[in-house]
């Protein structure tokens, strides 16, 4: 089969279906003000980027005080809402499945960041920031109410999948690792206490889809950090049966990611997992000829946990590299983040609907130019020259 027909094929996740194989993963453009609101620069941003399955909007603020920069986008105030329908609204008119990641960074911001307001930690431990304060067990149940209440406001935007942040480091990554867990009390200590932060957050959204009657309608996904190295360390078995408990949770799909940096040593561990578990069940080499990143084998490894579908993400380059994925049952459907940035039609083209070659990223070092000065992104400058795409300001 051609990459195309095995990328287009259609994938359910909980009441829905995507079209698609393809996943364009939550992608901070910092395109906002202090307000949170959403610009025309989104709306055109995500407009350009139509083609894959499902877009998740990039990691959202439910409050301001879990801003991880004051240029983030917020779905922390009902005002916000009409802003964020225009989002929904034009992925949706594209074909797509309009998701959208809510995000609380917990320690991983600063005072500037946040302007000015104290970053909550689960405990204040080495490295959390400046007026950090520890959470109390009453702002534990008011932040997991902002995220209930950030899901009905993008419910009521017109999204379909809404997505919790538990990945990369922050706030519900702090509360998994027992790095940043140090609580005595029902939130931390054992990895059971320190699951239940992410679990009950699951679970008051799971409440919030179906009071808004949107069972039938919309689906819950959680991004998790399936393994981490210090100073968030999360180990692979707890990252396992976290995986597991998510889905008991009602997670209707898995997006797998890192829960923090990943050290020679973890890799090893990921490696080895991959190849015991998964590689050796027969679908996919474990050598590194298959291009297999740590995120793709730690999605592989999800894979053999839960019973949901996985996104699996992390250094997907060509169509060929992701439907290679897809058929060796790495994953169910295949992010491609960077890649997306580079070229906007890098969907449209992997699919065979746009027949122009993909620009392809550069994985510039030591820093994804789109991430820090977004003009200067050597692909994007490319497309410009050809006249296939406006300069990104
Ligand atoms: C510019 C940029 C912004 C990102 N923003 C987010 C984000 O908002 N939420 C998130 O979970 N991951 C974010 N990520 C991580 C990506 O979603 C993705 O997991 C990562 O880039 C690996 O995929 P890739 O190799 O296809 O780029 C970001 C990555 C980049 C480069």
């Amino acid at each position: 089969m051609q990459h195309a027909d095995v990328l287009s094929q259609p994938v359910r996740i909980g009441p829905l279906t995507a079209p698609n194989r393809i996943v364009m993963p939550p992608l901070v453009i910092w395109k906002a003000d202090e307000t949170g609101m959403v610009t025309d620069y989104h709306v055109a941003h995500y407009r350009r980027s139509a083609g894959p399955g499902l877009i998740v909007v990039e990691a959202t603020a439910i409050a301001p005080e879990g801003r991880l920069a004051a240029t983030q986008l917020g779905a922390w105030s009902d005002d916000q809402i009409v802003g964020l329908s225009r989002l929904a609204r034009v992925i949706a008119d594209a074909g797509g499945l309009p998701g959208i990641q809510l995000h609380h960074a917990g320690g991983s911001t600063s005072l500037k960041n946040t302007c000015g307001l104290p970053p909550r930690v689960p405990s204040l431990v080495r490295g959390s920031p400046d007026a950090a304060t520890e959470m109390s067990a009453k702002d534990i149940e008011h932040t997991i109410a902002s995220f209930a209440h950030a899901a009905r406001r993008a419910l009521d935007a017109g999204f379909r999948v809404i997505e919790l942040h538990g990945a990369h480091g922050y706030l519900i990554s702090q509360f998994l690792s027992p790095d940043t867990n140090r609580r005595p009390d029902r939130w931390g200590g054992s990895p059971d206490s320190r699951r239940s932060f992410l679990l009950e957050a699951l679970r008051s959204v799971r409440h919030e889809i179906s009071r808004a009657g949107r069972a039938d309608s919309a689906a819950l996904t959680v991004r998790l950090g399936l393994a981490a190295s210090p100073p968030s360390s999360l180990s692979l078995e707890e990252g396992c049966v976290a995986a597991i408990a998510a889905e008991q949770a009602g997670a209707d799909l898995l997006d797998v990611s890192h829960g923090g940096p990943i050290d020679d040593e973890l890799a090893s561990q990921i490696a080895a997992s991959f190849a015991a578990n998964f590689a050796a069940k027969g679908s996919g080499r474990a050598d590194e000829a298959d291009g297999w990143s740590s995120t793709l084998r730690l999605a592989a490894i999800a894979k053999t946990a839960v019973s949901v579908p996985v996104i699996g993400v992390g250094g997907i380059r060509t169509p060929a590299h992701a439907a290679r994925a897809v058929i060796a049952g790495i994953a169910d459907l295949v992010a491609v983040g960077r890649g997306t940035l580079a070229d906007p039609a890098w969907a449209r083209k992997a699919l065979g609907l746009d027949e122009r070659p993909i620009e392809p990223c550069r994985h510039c070092e030591p820093h994804c130019y789109w991430f820090k000065e977004a003009p200067r992104c050597p692909a994007r400058k490319r497309l410009a020259t050809k006249g296939e795409q406006e300069p990104v300001a």
